[in-house]
C-alpha cells in the first residue's frame, strides 16, 4: 500500500491535525501538519481548530494536549512511553517529599516543578502544591518564577535538566540520594534521566574538539551537566535547529541530541556528537503504517489509542500546565 498517498487522502477527508515531534522517523515527520519542540507543540495544538489531533510522539505529549484542550479528541498512532517520564510516579513523589521533610524542609517550603516529560498523575501532584510544568525551552524562566515564591524547588524527573539550569542560574543544587544536604540547596532534583542523552560524554566533546579545533558543540539540556559545561550552546530541539541554521555554512558543529533530528539537519559540516547512534527507541516506534491505521480507524468511527485523562487528575495537571503557559 502507498501509505503516504492514503494518509494524505484521509487527512483531507477528516477534521484532523497530524502532529509530529522532531524525533519522529523522517517519513512520519514529513506527514505532520504541526511540528516543534514540546512547548511549541502544546501551544500550537491548543490554538489549532481541528477537532481531532493525531499525535506522533510519546505518551506525555498526547496527554498534555488532552489536558490543556479537553474539548479535542486526541489519538496516538502508538502510545509510546518516554522512559524518563516513567521514572517517577506518585509513590516516588511522596517518598521524595518525605526525604526533604526528614532533612528539615517543611512541605510549605517546597515548590515542585515538573519537566513536561512526566505523567499526568505527577503533573497533578505538582498542580495541587501550587507548582508548575516546564519544558527544555522555558525551564530558566519557570525556575526563576518558582524562586519568587521564596521556596526551595523540587525539580523532577530529570536530574540533568534541573542541575543544568541551576548551574546556569548560579544556584546550589543536589540530586536526591547523592549524599548532599538538601537544606543547603536551592534546587533539589529527582534522580531521573534520559537514557538517550546519557550517551553523550565529555570524551565525545574532546574527540571533536581535538579533530576540529574550531568546531562548535551544541547539546540538549537533558545531557549530563559535565557535557553541557563543555558545550558552546545548550537548547531545546527547536533552539538547536535555529542555532545550527544560523551558523555560517563552513562552520562545523557537533550536535548532542536524538539521531533523527540531527540526521535531518545534517549538512556536510554537521556531526552527531556520539559514536553510538543516539536513537530514542520509543519515538522510533511510530511507523507510517501506524499513522495510516490510526487515521483509517477514525474514519471508520472505531478509533484506536484515544487518550483519556480522568477529570480529577486533569484538573490539577492543567493548573500546573496553565501556570507554565502564563509565563511563556
Ligand atoms: P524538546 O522539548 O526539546 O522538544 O524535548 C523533548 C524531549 O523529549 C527531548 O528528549
Ligand atoms: Fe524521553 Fe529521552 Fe526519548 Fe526524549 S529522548 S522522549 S526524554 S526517552
Amino acid at each position: 500500500m502507498d501509505y503516504v498517498k492514503e494518509i494524505e487522502k484521509l487527512k483531507k477527508e477528516l477534521d484532523v491535525t497530524v502532529v509530529g515531534h522532531f524525533y519522529q522517523k523522517d517519513e512520519v515527520f514529513a506527514m505532520a501538519d504541526i511540528t516543534g519542540d514540546s512547548l511549541e507543540l502544546a501551544k500550537k495544538c491548543k490554538a489549532d481548530k481541528a477537532q481531532n489531533v493525531v499525535f506522533c510522539g510519546v505518551g506525555f505529549m498526547g496527554q498534555s494536549v488532552k489536558i490543556i484542550a479537553p474539548e479535542k479528541r486526541v489519538f496516538m498512532p502508538r502510545v509510546a512511553c518516554c522512559s524518563m517520564a516513567k521514572m517517577i510516579d506518585k509513590t516516588y513523589f511522596d517518598a521524595s517529599m518525605d526525604f526533604m521533610q526528614k532533612h528539615g524542609i517543611e512541605k510549605e517550603g517546597i515548590l515542585p516543578i515538573t519537566y513536561i516529560n512526566s505523567d499526568a498523575s505527577v503533573k497533578s501532584e505538582v498542580g495541587k502544591m501550587g507548582g508548575l510544568v516546564c519544558t527544555s525551552s522555558n525551564a530558566y524562566k519557570i525556575i526563576e518564577r518558582g524562586l519568587k515564591s521564596g521556596k526551595k524547588i523540587f525539580f523532577m524527573p530529570d536530574r540533568c535538566l534541573g542541575q543544568n539550569f541551576a548551574n546556569e542560574m548560579g544556584l546550589r543544587s543536589c540530586v536526591i540520594g547523592d549524599g548532599q544536604d538538601p537544606k543547603e540547596c536551592d534546587v533539589i532534583c529527582f534522580d531521573g534521566f534520559c537514557s538517550v542523552h546519557q550517551l553523550f560524554t565529555p570524551d565525545d566533546v574532546a574527540f571533536y574538539r581535538n579533530k576540529y579545533p574550531e568546531i562548535r558543540i551544541a547539546v540538549h539540556p537533558e545531557c549530563d551537566p559535565e557535557v553541557c559545561k563543555l558545550a558552546d550552546f545548550v537548547g531545546s530541539t527547536s533552539q538547536l535547529i535555529k542555532y545550527v541554521q544560523a551558523l555560517p555554512k563552513e562552520q562545523k558543529v557537533a550536535v548532542g541530541t536524538e539521531y533523527n533530528l540531527v540526521n535531518r539537519m545534517r549538512e556536510s559540516n554537521t556531526y552527531v556528537l556520539s559514536a553510538t547512534k543516539p536513537e530514542c527507541p520509543t519515538m522510533n516506534e511510530t511507523t507510517l503504517q501506524d499513522l495510516y491505521e490510526c487515521l483509517a480507524a477514525i474514519k471508520a468511527e472505531k478509533p484506536i489509542n484515544e487518550i483519556f485523562v480522568d477529570e480529577e487528575t486533569a484538573k490539577y495537571a492543567n493548573l500546573a500546565l496553565e501556570r507554565m503557559l502564563e509565563v511563556v
